[in-house]
């Protein structure tokens, strides 16, 4: 078995008095793609931005590469090796695409690096190179997610965290992100990935875990979880 590049123990975070997440654990190994599902309000957000620091937990291990990283600032677990790709993808809209491209690779210094990683970004996107001297607001929504997804590959993290990647695209460019997703872990890339569109993210990943307003409810093998009668009726949207 791989090992694990990533174990969360017992994570409770808040909004002031809302207990977002109640004690999640759950864990990812080298390698893998994770789909964390469940309906809205479950915390599948709340998880990612947990894990990215971009909020605390008031209690609970975030262990990355067997280090406690809960609680450290967001950048610096950047540094460590986890990128997020937020829900709503978050690009800058004034600023150039390129420029967003720059923003990923902020913490590293090394401009021949920065360069051969640009590169490899363009030949992953073709459209992002076609558009690098565009504004970010002004692509398409299929555009912006893969603008989202190559940013945070810039900084060449160990574990990309995703939330909702499809949300909002048409079916046809939903398809091109899960291909683009299947492909980037193909070639080594570690992905937690939340989703609420269930099928495709369990039809993608290896192993699955199931939210229900703030706790995990069930996991197992992404196949295993595909043929489950609750899982099919309460997120597959079968009787
Ligand atoms: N900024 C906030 N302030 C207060 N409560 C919040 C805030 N953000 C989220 N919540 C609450 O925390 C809970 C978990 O929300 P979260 O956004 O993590 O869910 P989610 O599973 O990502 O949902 P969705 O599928 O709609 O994206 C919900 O009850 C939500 O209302
Ligand atoms: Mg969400």
């Amino acid at each position: 078995m791989k090992p694990t590049l990533l174990k969360l123990k017992d994570l409770h975070t808040d909004y002031g008095p809302i207990e977002a997440l109640k004690g999640i654990s759950l864990e990812v190994r080298e390698g893998e793609i994770v789909a964390l599902i469940g309906a809205n309000g479950a915390g599948k957000s709340t998880a990612l931005m947990t894990i990215s620091g971009a909020l605390a937990p008031r209690h609970g291990r975030i262990e990355f590469l067997n280090e406690n990283i809960a609680g450290l600032p967001a950048h610096e677990i950047v540094g460590k090796g986890i990128s997020h790709v937020p829900e709503g993808r978050r690009i800058f809209p004034r600023l150039t695409v390129r420029e967003n491209l720059e923003m990923g690779a902020f913490l590293r210094r090394d401009r021949r690096e920065f360069e051969s990683d640009l590169a490899a970004t363009f030949e992953r996107f073709p459209i992002l190179k076609e558009r690098q001297a565009q504004l970010g607001g002004t692509l398409s929504g299929g555009e912006q997610q893969m603008l989202a997804i190559g940013r945070a590959l810039m900084a060449r993290p160990k574990l990309l965290l995703m939330d909702e990647p499809s949300l909002g695209l048409a079916p046809i460019v939903v398809s091109k992100i899960f291909e683009i997703i299947r492909e980037i872990n193909r070639l080594g890339k570690t992905i937690l990935l939340v989703e609420q569109n269930a099928r495709a993210a369990l039809s993608l990943a290896h192993r699955g875990y199931v939210m229900e307003t703030g706790r995990i409810i069930m996991d197992d093998e992404a196949k295993a979880l595909l043929l489950n009668p609750r899982v099919r009726e309460a997120y597959l949207g079968e009787a």
